[in-house]
C-alpha cells in the first residue's frame, strides 16, 4: 500500500495515537481526513476536519457521502473505559462496545464499498493486547477488544474479494493521557520502558501498512499473543 498520494481518513484524530497518525500521514504525502466528535478540537495544518461519531450512523453516512476519495480507513477511536464487567456501569460497559465493536464495524460498512471504488486499499483497526491479556480494573475494554480482533479478521476475509488489505495494529501500552490517568487512577507504576511512544508506534503502524502487513504488533502484544498457545492462567495482564 503507497501511503504517498493516498487519502486517508483517520476516526478519533483531535487526540492521543488517533492526532498523530495524522500527522505522520500527512508528512508521508497522503491526503487527510481528520475527524473528531468535536472537529473544534482538531489542530492539525493541512489536514481536512470532519465532524464523525462513530456511534452515530447519521454521521457515518454523512462523512461517507462527503469523503469519497478515501483508499486508506483508519479507525483508531474508542471509548477505552468501560470498567469492569460484573460490578462495572453497564452504560459505560455498553458504550465500550459500542464504538469499539458495532463504531469500526458501521465504519467499515460505509467505507468498504467506497474503497474498493478506489482501487480495494486499505483498512488499519487499532486494537490492543487487551484482546488478548485481560486487565483488571477495566475487563469491558479488554472484552470489546475481543470481539474488535474477530471482526477484523473476519472483515479481512470477506474484503480480501475487492482487494482491501485490513490490517491489525496491535499496541500494548503507549503514552497517552488517556493511559496515564487511567495507571494514575488506579496506582499502577508501569516497569522501565514498558510504555511505548506514540509517534513510534504510529511509525511502524505505517511502514507495516506499506509493507502490506495484516498483523502490526509491538513488543508487548507479541508476548501477549504468545500466551494464546499456553495455559489460560497467563491471559490475566
Ligand atoms: N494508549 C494505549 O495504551 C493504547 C494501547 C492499546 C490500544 N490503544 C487503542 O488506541 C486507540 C486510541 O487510543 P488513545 O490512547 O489515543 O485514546 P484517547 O487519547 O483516549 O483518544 C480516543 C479518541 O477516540 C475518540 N472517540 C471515542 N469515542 C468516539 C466516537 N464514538 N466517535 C468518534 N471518536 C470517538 C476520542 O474523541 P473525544 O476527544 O471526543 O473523546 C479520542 O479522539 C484506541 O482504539 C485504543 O483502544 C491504546
Amino acid at each position: 500500500m503507497n501511503i504517498d498520494g493516498a487519502t486517508a481518513l483517520v476516526t478519533g484524530a483531535n487526540r492521543g495515537i488517533g492526532r498523530h497518525f495524522a500527522g505522520e500521514l500527512l508528512r508521508r504525502g497522503a491526503k487527510v481526513y481528520a475527524t473528531a466528535r468535536r472537529p473544534e478540537s482538531v489542530d492539525i495544518p493541512g489536514a481536512e476536519v470532519i465532524r464523525l461519531d462513530i456511534t452515530d450512523q447519521a454521521s457515518v453516512d454523512a462523512a461517507a457521502a462527503y469523503a469519497t476519495d478515501v483508499d486508506v480507513l483508519i479507525n483508531n477511536a474508542a471509548d477505552t473505559a468501560g470498567g469492569n464487567l460484573v460490578t462495572g456501569d453497564l452504560a459505560a460497559i455498553r458504550s465500550t462496545m459500542d464504538s469499539n465493536y458495532y463504531g469500526t464495524l458501521a465504519m467499515i460498512r460505509a467505507f468498504a464499498p467506497i474503497l474498493a471504488r478506489n482501487g480495494g486499499g486499505a483498512i488499519l483497526n487499532v486494537l490492543s493486547a487487551a484482546a488478548w491479556n485481560t486487565v483488571d480494573g477495566n475487563t469491558a475494554y479488554a472484552a470489546a477488544k475481543s470481539a474488535q480482533w474477530g471482526l477484523t479478521n473476519g472483515v479481512r476475509r470477506e474484503l480480501e474479494g475487492q482487494g482491501t488489505l485490513v490490517s491489525a495494529l496491535v499496541p500494548a501500552l503507549v503514552g497517552t493521557q488517556t493511559l496515564l490517568d487511567f495507571a494514575q487512577r488506579h496506582g499502577i507504576v508501569f516497569p522501565e520502558g514498558a510504555v511505548g511512544d506514540p509517534g513510534d508506534l504510529v511509525r511502524r503502524a505505517l511502514d507495516g501498512l506499506e509493507a502490506d502487513e495484516i498483523e502490526i504488533l509491538d513488543p508487548l502484544a507479541a508476548e501477549a499473543k504468545a500466551t494464546l498457545a499456553g495455559p489460560p492462567q497467563a491471559f490475566a495482564l
